[in-house]
């Protein structure tokens, strides 16, 4: 498409073609500075104050809207820097957290603009700029590169595993060593900013928030701390596609019952494109790999429409083209610490047969602030066809790093000690196996492979159809000679795994390690893949300022 002069009633909705989306910031009058970053990162739109004037977020007791087509939302881009082909325009949106009580503050967004990119060629550099050319207020130069095209021999390079990031400085050493690892994508699995409860949580602030504030009838949030955070992550964000799915933390309940706003409205996600039509669920690919994001906050029954785009996205995905596929969500079904032990059990009982039955291979989680790697496992017994789950909750927190185990002795919590944020409760007493008649084991559970208690990230690179490395990367190894703080071969097995069969027989521990056996037995569950939402996402996170 030529480029064309802007304007700001052109902007039309996105076909189903898109490939990816933009999406940038634009903010207010007061510079924020950047968080250190290695130079070659650093990527900043410009300061564009003098053009803005007050449109900046709002915070206080009264704060009012701004007007979204007040900036157009532009970006030009191409395959050679400095030579920008095509133009899209976008659509911007506001959006506000209010708390009408003593003491708290309410809170009305910048402007948020989103910009899908339509007919981009697979494992292609593009370089664009963003902002709004007619109040010359466009961005410097930024680069990134598409996703390949599905297939059984291609594969992005690295992708980033993150859980449970926040906003210390324990996230900054671990986004510092994800940029240092140079992933080609990055999938992010809930509780992104801490903004809910910042005020009551983690030694800032009032320690009580029902002293502090006995009026209020709902927690607060800082949003503020969302604007930080995009700027934290630009370095990162600016380049590298980012893939989301909510945690608890984002639900962020405000006055009428709303929930998830800032979420909803500062990320896109390809739910229409996967057919989900739901931004709490979706799925995309990304070469030779399938990827499912769930919602644990939503619906997950099987009566519910999340169960049922579920089955019908399994069905539809096609081993040939994507021979692995990779689920994601936030609370962990198998979890041997004792925070949020069983916590999201319901979850499991509703849907993991459905995941065994189109045998997902890997499965990632985060909200346990810790890392587990569990053996491959089906019900609470292992299983050579069952997912690798892997929880990465240990992002950095502004909580704490979970320590205890639920077979520690005196750690097993009761029954109703961790309440999920939503569903109901749905403990288990184990009826076979060393546990037993027990809610808790008395030693690490055959399913759990590795844990430890502290901040890291992984690394999955898919090296063919039937092999991928997992590594996790421990923060304390980010600044020395880099030993991976637990690797493995993640190795599928498509002749004995078949997604139409179950396994029922009692497989051996340490499934995963098996040999390899020919992609071409992979069965073909459906003759049409969508390659289109490979990319489909909040791809930039980019501050204008
Ligand atoms: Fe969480």
């Amino acid at each position: 498409m030529a480029r064309s002069t802007p304007s700001r009633a052109a902007w039309t909705r996105p076909s189903a073609r898109a490939a990816t989306t933009c999406r940038w910031i634009i903010r207010g009058s007061r510079r924020t500075s950047l968080p250190r970053s290695p130079s070659r990162f650093r990527s900043r739109c410009p300061l564009i104050r003098a053009r803005c004037g007050s449109l900046g977020s709002q915070i206080g007791k009264n704060v009012t809207p701004l007007d979204p087509s007040s900036v157009a939302s532009e970006v030009w881009y191409g395959t050679k820097s400095g030579k920008y082909a095509s133009q899209q325009d976008g659509k911007s949106t506001v959006y506000s957290q209010l708390y009408p009580f003593e003491g708290l503050l309410n809170y009305t967004s910048g402007i948020i603009h989103h910009v899908r990119l339509e007919g981009l060629e697979p494992g292609m550099t593009y370089y664009f700029k963003c902002g709004d050319s007619s109040v010359q207020a466009m961005s410097d130069e930024y680069s990134f590169k598409t996703m390949p095209s599905p297939g059984p021999n291609a594969y992005p390079s690295r992708i980033a595993v993150i859980g449970d990031l926040g906003l210390t400085s324990n996230s900054s050493t671990t986004i510092n060593h994800v940029i240092k690892n140079d992933p080609a994508l990055v999938l992010m699995v809930g509780d992104l900013t801490y903004a809910n409860q910042y005020l009551t949580t983690g030694g800032q602030g009032a320690s009580c928030f029902s002293c502090s504030f006995p009026n209020a009838p709902i927690r607060e949030t800082y949003q503020p701390r969302w604007d930080g955070w995009g700027r934290f992550m630009e370095p990162l964000t600016s380049r590298v596609p980012m893939m989301v799915i909510e945690g608890n933390h984002e639900i962020e309940p405000q006055v009428d019952g709303i929930t998830f706003q800032s979420y909803l409205t500062r990320f896109a996600v390809p739910s229409e494109e996967s057919r989900s039509n739901s931004s709490f669920y979706y799925s995309f690919n990304a070469g030779g790999a399938h990827f499912i994001m769930l919602g644990a906050y939503v619906d997950y029954n099987i009566t519910g429409t999340q169960y049922s785009w579920l089955m019908d996205d399994l069905h539809r995905v096609n081993r040939s083209l994507t021979p692995w596929v990779v689920a994601a969500w936030h609370p962990p079904w198998y979890n041997s610490y004792n925070s949020h032990y069983q916590e999201f059990e319901c979850m499991r009982q509703e849907m993991e047969a459905l995941l065994y039955q189109y045998k997902v291979d890997i499965v990632f989680n985060g909200h346990v602030h810790a890392y587990e790697r569990m053996n491959r496992v089906y019900n609470y017994t292992l299983d050579p066809c069952g997912p690798v789950y892997i929880t990465v909750g240990d992002g950095g927190n502004i909580e704490k790093v979970d320590v205890d185990f639920a077979d520690d002795p005196g750690k097993c919590p009761k029954p109703d000690d961790n309440k999920p944020e939503f569903g109901g409760l749905c403990h288990l007493n184990f009826t076979s196996g060393p546990a037993k008649g027990n809610f808790c084991w008395s030693k690490q559970p055959e399913w759990s492979a590795y844990r430890e208690s502290s901040f890291g990230h992984g690394i999955l690179e898919v090296v063919n159809s039937t092999y991928a490395l997992w590594t996790w990367h421990r923060n304390q190894d980010a600044y020395k000679e880099d030993t991976p703080g637990d690797q493995i071969f993640i190795v599928r097995q498509p002749k004995l795994c078949s997604p139409t069969t179950k396994e029922t027989s009692d497989p051996p521990q340490g499934a995963q390690e098996s040999e390899p056996t020919s992609p071409s037995s992979t069965v073909i569950l459906s003759s049409k893949m969508m390659w289109l939402m490979s990319l489909l996402v909040a791809l930039f996170g980019i501050v204008v300022r």
